[in-house]
């Protein structure tokens, strides 16, 4: 309890910070605004996690690092250009095979934001990715899908994707919320689900 409450503290000021140093001024609940300063920190503090995996790396995301310091952080992306903006350990490869790469009840934590729609298009591959993610998560362990909730990014509806309903749904309680969409014209969407523990 007490080690949370630390946490707590520790992940709200480093979110505070790490903001202030690296990004624009963002719009309260736009998705960035969503995913630093509420989800991150306080998933942080609540799990603890010690393995996270970090679906799709873009150049503005490189201090995203900084908030997994001291945890074995993983990132994954398809185009081999953008190794450079992955944690130390990096993957080049389609996020469908990811189950090639650890062996089941891996990770604490998982997060595929902006994926789905921006390359992790066919209904096979979505499908694929899940079950592995499903595999290779632990049990009581964490999965948070951002999306675009827009026809043209989202190839398979979200409640059609079958291998997703392995995971049960997650009450995040900063948001009130086990699926929250975000202010603006992308509808950006985020959603919470869980591995059920045993
Ligand atoms: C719109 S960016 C989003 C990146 C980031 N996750 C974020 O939160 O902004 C999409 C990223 O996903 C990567 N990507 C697209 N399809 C992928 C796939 N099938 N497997 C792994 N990475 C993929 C792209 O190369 C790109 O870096």
């Amino acid at each position: 309890m007490i080690g949370k409450i630390y946490r707590k503290f520790k992940y709200k000021l480093l979110a505070r910070r790490l903001i202030k140093e690296h990004a624009y001024d963002r719009l309260e609940f736009e998705d960035r605004d969503v995913l630093e300063r509420l989800i991150l920190p306080n998933i942080l503090a609540d799990f603890n996690p010690k393995k996270v995996l970090d679906v799709g790396r873009e150049d503005y995301q490189m201090w995203y690092n900084e908030f997994f310091k001291g945890r074995e952080l993983w990132t994954v992306d398809i185009d081999p250009k953008r190794s450079e903006f992955g944690a130390v350990n990096h993957i080049t490869d389609d996020i469908a095979n990811i189950g090639k790469y650890f062996r089941n009840n891996y990770f604490d934590f998982i997060l595929i934001n902006g994926v789905l729609g921006w390359g992790l298009n066919s209904h096979s591959f979505i499908e694929k990715t899940f079950t592995s993610l499903y595999q290779i998560m632990k049990p009581g362990g964490i999965l948070i899908l951002g999306w675009n909730d827009l026809d043209d990014l989202t190839p398979v509806k979200i409640n059609k994707i079958k291998a997703l309903k392995s995971f049960e749904k997650y009450f995040f309680k900063p948001l009130q919320a086990s699926q929250f969409r975000c202010i603006g014209e992308g509808r950006h969407t985020y959603g919470f689900f869980r591995k059920a523990k045993k």
